[in-house]
């Protein structure tokens, strides 16, 4: 090969050097920075090249050799930004999934069910669910609300399909404790969270749909006493250990008798700030002991049985849980209020 022909076949293979690793850095720097680089042979060629071609040759082999000073530092930089994992030392096993970013959060209302679920599972309860069409038997007459009781009027139904066989939207949970008792047989012990409807102008406080849970124990021997230690059990684990609880008689068409419950303030513990209304004292839940007439619309023998209710708001538990005080966001989408709930869970 000549002199010529070896110039450039070196620069050809300069333009194409690559390198992945510290190892191919070492091996071009020997090639070609190192004691005994590849330009050293050509230098000794150019003894053999007429006189008057020496300048020219001995500048074009400079060049060269300066070209592939500056490749080097090009290709060390690009091995210096490589990460480097030593495999062997580390124990990296390649073949475990990859844990991906978070790309979402869940939402404020499901951390909430899923917690009271959880609660709730501790103590026995399971959970079920029902339809949110309902026929008017489990939405009103199996709980105790006859045809024109006024007490239908307490909840304003989004009706789909009027006479004979009225179908509606749920306004409230306690439709399942209907279902969950004509299809199985006691000892029951059971959660219902779900959505529930209401025709109502939307604003801050009132919503068209929002969510319930319902809680229903049956079996022989249920006593008010069961309801009230459940009840303080489900205040503590949700608001923390020093929550205390009130009962305050109250009336639903399905439990008798009817009473709803109040825990201190979690936000001023009771000593009265603009959440509670300076009362120290808020409003969690509806509960009661089942009437008898309800158990007996389920075929269950009310004189063998007896149990208790209750019902809550989802969005009235979250809003404690942390300071939501408009309804209309859970149900916006607004990534701003969303993202807020990225590291609940
Ligand atoms: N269903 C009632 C409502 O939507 C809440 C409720 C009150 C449920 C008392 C119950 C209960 O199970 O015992 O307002």
């Amino acid at each position: 090969m000549s002199l010529k022909e070896k110039i450039e076949q070196i620069q050809s293979d300069i333009a194409a050097a690559k390198v992945s690793n510290a190892e191919n850095l070492e091996q071009y720097r020997i090639k070609y920075l190192g004691a005994k680089n590849i330009f050293k042979g050509l230098y000794q060629d150019l003894k053999d090249i007429a006189a008057e071609e020496k300048k020219e040759f001995g500048q074009r082999i400079n060049a060269l050799k300066k070209s592939s000073e500056d490749r080097f530092e090009e290709l060390k930089a690009l091995i210096d930004s490589t990460v480097k994992v030593d495999t062997t030392k580390e124990q990296i096993d390649l073949s475990r999934p990859v844990i991906g970013d978070a790309i979402g959060a869940r939402h404020p209302l499901a951390i909430v069910r899923k917690q009271l679920i959880e609660v709730f599972a501790k103590i026995g309860f399971t959970v079920s669910e029902g339809p949110e069409i309902e026929d008017d038997w489990h939405n009103f007459s199996a709980l105790n609300f006859p045809p024109e009781h006024p007490a239908r009027d307490m909840q304003d139904t989004f009706f789909i399909e009027k006479g004979e066989n009225e179908m509606a939207l749920r306004t409230h949970t306690s439709s399942v404790q209907v279902r969950v008792m004509e299809n199985s047989k006691p000892p029951i012990r059971t959660i219902s969270p779900g959505r529930v409807y209401r025709n109502e102008a939307i604003s801050a406080r009132a919503h068209c749909f929002f969510h319930q849970l319902e809680g229903l124990y049956i079996d022989k021997n249920v006593s008010f006493a069961d309801l009230k230690q459940t009840l303080d059990y489900f205040a503590r684990e949700v608001f923390g250990e020093e929550t205390k609880i009130r009962l305050r008689p109250s009336y639903f068409p399905f439990t008798e008798p009817s009473a709803e419950l109040d825990v201190s303030c979690t936000i001023c513990k009771g000593k009265g700030c603009n959440v509670c209304k300076y009362s120290g004292w808020l409003e969690i839940l509806g509960c009661g002991m089942v009437d008898p007439a309800v158990l007996e619309a389920a075929n269950i023998d009310s004189k063998v049985y007896s149990g208790f209710a209750f019902g809550m708001g989802v969005e009235r538990i979250a809003q404690l849980k942390y300071r939501v005080g408009d309804l209309r966001l859970y149900s916006e989408n607004d990534m701003r209020f969303l993202d807020q709930f990225k590291s609940a869970y």
